[in-house]
This record gives structure tokens, C-alpha cells and sequence, in this order.
């Protein structure tokens, strides 16, 4: 079977990329490089003795997707590819909207005209909003409070919408938590590009001294230590979900949303601690004010991933830190060496 991976350079795509190749996949991976390096997929190749197609271009290019279409004969699309940045999505509301819902719109046009209906998307816990309670359902309510989380919410109604214009649809919604860790090689890992915004990669650069000092945005929520309780689940576990829900396509009748999370919760100051022992660094910080727009608790009620695609996370949080550490400190620059 040959899949299109769009984003497969950027940090989740990687993984998944190396799970498919070992599965036996083809992989088209297709990547404008915004925010990755062609180098992620030279480590995926070297660490699979695999090839895939890796091809630069952008989904907002018909031009650039006509030719992949017309060149390949693409079963099913797991779809990465989009801007992340939740502070930045704030300031340029129309870049986001027009990379991640225009960019989706024109890869679902060129894939129907093809004959492709088949997608894995990659959606957010983020559209749950301020949920009024832990663990979180699928059928929670939806709001966004960013455009970046609205983002997602407009392709989660876009591709419904498409399987209800055209029954052949089938599309798998997958809300991911919190990803963390890297691949156990230490070889392909998250590189974020100037400071980070999300908590992992900051304390790994604090640990292996890049940044001076982790401020906590707030210790005062209510949760048992005060700090923010996420569901941090590792990168791998979450790469082996989407293989699950590619094996899952074929057998849907159209629209089936997932939660990918471990369904257990912890603070910060957990993973501060977690990260100390594993790393055998101090993790110096500081409390700070809340962070505008955080919540206090966000965690995944993970049982109809399950049920319904047979996946639950393996992974704890001594590897997901193990893993993190083992990819920080052999490149503290990342992918640029
Ligand atoms: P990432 O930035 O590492 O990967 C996204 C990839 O898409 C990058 O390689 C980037 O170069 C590429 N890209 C962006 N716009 C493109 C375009 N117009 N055409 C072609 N390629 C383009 O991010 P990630 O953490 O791997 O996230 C992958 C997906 O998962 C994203 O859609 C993201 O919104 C979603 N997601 C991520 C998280 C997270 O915390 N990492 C959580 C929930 C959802
Ligand atoms: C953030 C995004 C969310 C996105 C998710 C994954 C916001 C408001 N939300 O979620 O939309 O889907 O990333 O990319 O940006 N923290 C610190 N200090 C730091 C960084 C984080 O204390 O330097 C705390 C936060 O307050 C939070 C926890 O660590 O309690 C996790 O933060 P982060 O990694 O940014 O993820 P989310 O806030 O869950």
C-alpha cells in the first residue's frame, strides 16, 4: 500500500514514517520544510534500511499535489502537515487559516479527483476548550479559543462534511494530547525552532543548559500541586495509533474521531522531577504567572481508542524523559549539526 505522508519531516510525522516503513509501507513523505529538515528522514531511512519518495512541496500548491497525485497511485493520506504555534496563530490569524484549512481544502480536492478518500487528520485535545471535566470523552463539547485550535476545528467539519456531500469519504479524527519523547535511538526527535513554546522541549534545553531556567506558568490551579496536569503520552505510542487507524480505514463508514492520550494526568513540576532523575540534571525554574489561555487539567478518557482501534499507550513517563534526553544530548542543536 502506498501512503502520502504530508508533514512526514516534522516531529510526529518522522516517527510515523519509520513505523510504516517497518510495517512495510511505501511512503510518500511530503514536506514543504517550514518547520523540519530533509535530515529527519535521512536518520528514518538509515534507521529502517528503507527508502521512502520524499518530496518537497506545499499543500497549498495544486500544482505541487496534481504531480504527486499523477505520479503515484496514493491509497490512503495521513495529513501532518500544518503550522502549530498557538502564540503565533494569534498574531497571524490568516497564515494559519490559509496553510492548515485552504492547504486541507485543496489536498482533499486533488485527492477526490484522483479517486483517493481516505484520511487520517491530525487534530488537537486543544478543541475540547476549557473542558468542565477530566477525562475527556469524544463527544465533549467543541470550542476554540485560539486560531490555531479553530484551525482544526473547521477540517474536523470539513471533512465530515465531505463524507456526507460523498459517502465513499473515510476519515479518521485523531485528537492527540500532549506528545512527548523521541525514538529510542536517540537518532530523530523534536527540534523546535527558536525557544520553545511547549513544556518538554524547554526543560530538555534547560537540562542540557541552553536555557538558564524553566519559569512554571502558575502554581496556584486546581490540581494537586498547583501546577498545570497534562496527558503527556510518548511520540511512538502515538505514531503506532495512526498505524492502527490506517488498518482501521477500510473498514469505517465515514467519520470516526479518536482520542490518542494515555489518560493519565501530570503537573509540571511531575515532569521537572521525572526529567531530573532521568537526565541526572537539575532542572532549575521558577514560578511565573499563569500563561493566557491555559487550562488546569486536560487529560484523555483513552478507552474508545481501544475499543474501536484496538491502541493504548505503553509507554510511561521514564521513557518518554529517557527518550527526550537520550535525543537532546546528542544533539543539542538538533537536526543541524
Ligand atoms: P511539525 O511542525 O514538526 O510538523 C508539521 C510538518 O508540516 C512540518 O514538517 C512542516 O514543515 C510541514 N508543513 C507545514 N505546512 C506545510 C505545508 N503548507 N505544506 C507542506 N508541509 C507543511 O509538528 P508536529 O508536532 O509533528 O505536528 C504534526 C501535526 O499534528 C500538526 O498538524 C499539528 O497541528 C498536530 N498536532 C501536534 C501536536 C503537538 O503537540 N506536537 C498536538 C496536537 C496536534
Ligand atoms: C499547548 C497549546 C495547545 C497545543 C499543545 C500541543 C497553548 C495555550 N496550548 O498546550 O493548543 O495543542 O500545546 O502543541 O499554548 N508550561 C510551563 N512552562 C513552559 C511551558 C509550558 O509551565 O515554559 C506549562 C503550561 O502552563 C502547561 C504545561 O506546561 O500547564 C504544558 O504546556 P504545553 O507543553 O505548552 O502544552 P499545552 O499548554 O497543553
Amino acid at each position: 500500500m502506498k501512503i502520502l505522508v504530508t508533514g512526514g519531516a516534522g516531529y510526529i510525522g518522522s516517527h510515523t514514517t519509520l513505523l510504516l516503513l517497518n510495517a512495510g509501507y511505501d511512503v510518500i513523505v511530503f514536506d514543504n520544510f517550514s518547520n523540519a529538515s530533509a535530515e529527519s528522514i535521512r536518520q528514518v531511512e538509515a534507521l529502517t534500511d528503507k527508502k521512502t519518495i520524499l518530496i518537497e512541496g506545499d499543500i497549498r500548491s495544486r500544482k505541487d499535489l496534481e504531480e504527486v497525485f499523477s505520479n503515484h497511485k496514493i491509497d490512503a493520506v495521513i495529513h501532518f502537515a500544518g503550522l502549530k504555534a498557538v502564540g503565533e496563530s494569534v498574531e497571524q490569524p490568516l497564515r494559519y487559516y490559509e496553510n492548515n484549512v485552504c492547504g486541507t481544502v485543496q489536498l482533499c480536492e486533488v485527492m477526490a479527483e484522483h479517486g483517493c478518500r481516505q484520511i487520517v487528520f491530525s487534530s488537537s485535545a486543544t478543541v475540547y476548550g476549557d473542558p468542565h471535566t477530566t477525562p475527556i470523552k469524544e463527544d465533549f463539547p467543541l470550542s476554540a479559543t485560539n486560531p490555531y485550535g479553530r484551525s482544526k476545528l473547521f477540517v474536523e467539519e470539513i471533512l465530515k462534511d465531505l463524507y456526507i456531500s460523498d459517502a465513499e469519504w473515510k476519515v479518521i479524527l485523531l485528537r492527540y494530547f500532549n506528545p512527548v519523547g523521541a525514538h529510542e535511538s536517540g537518532r530523530i526527535g523534536e527540534d523546535p525552532s527558536g525557544i520553545p513554546n511547549n513544556l518538554m522541549p524547554f526543560i530538555a534545553q534547560t537540562a542540557v543548559g541552553k536555557r538558564e531556567k524553566l519559569s512554571i506558568f502558575g502554581n496556584d490551579y486546581d490540581t494537586h500541586d498547583g501546577t498545570g496536569v497534562r496527558d503527556y503520552i510518548h511520540v511512538v505510542d502515538l505514531a503506532e495509533g495512526h498505524l492502527k487507524a490506517l488498518e482501521k480505514l477500510p473498514d469505517i463508514k465515514g467519520v470516526l474521531t479518536v482520542n490518542l492520550g494515555t489518560g493519565q494526568g501530570y503537573s509540571v513540576l511531575d515532569m521537572v522531577k521525572a526529567f531530573e532523575k532521568a537526565s541526572g540534571k537539575k532542572v532549575p525554574y521558577v514560578f511565573a504567572p499563569r500563561r493566557n489561555g491555559d487550562i488546569a487539567k486536560c487529560y484523555a478518557d483513552p478507552a474508545y481508542a481501544k475499543k474501536v482501534l484496538g491502541w493504548e499507550a505503553k509507554r510511561g513517563i521514564e521513557e518518554m524523559c529517557e527518550d527526550t534526553w537520550r535525543w537532546q544530548s546528542q544533539n543539542p542543536n538538533g537536526y543541524t549539526y
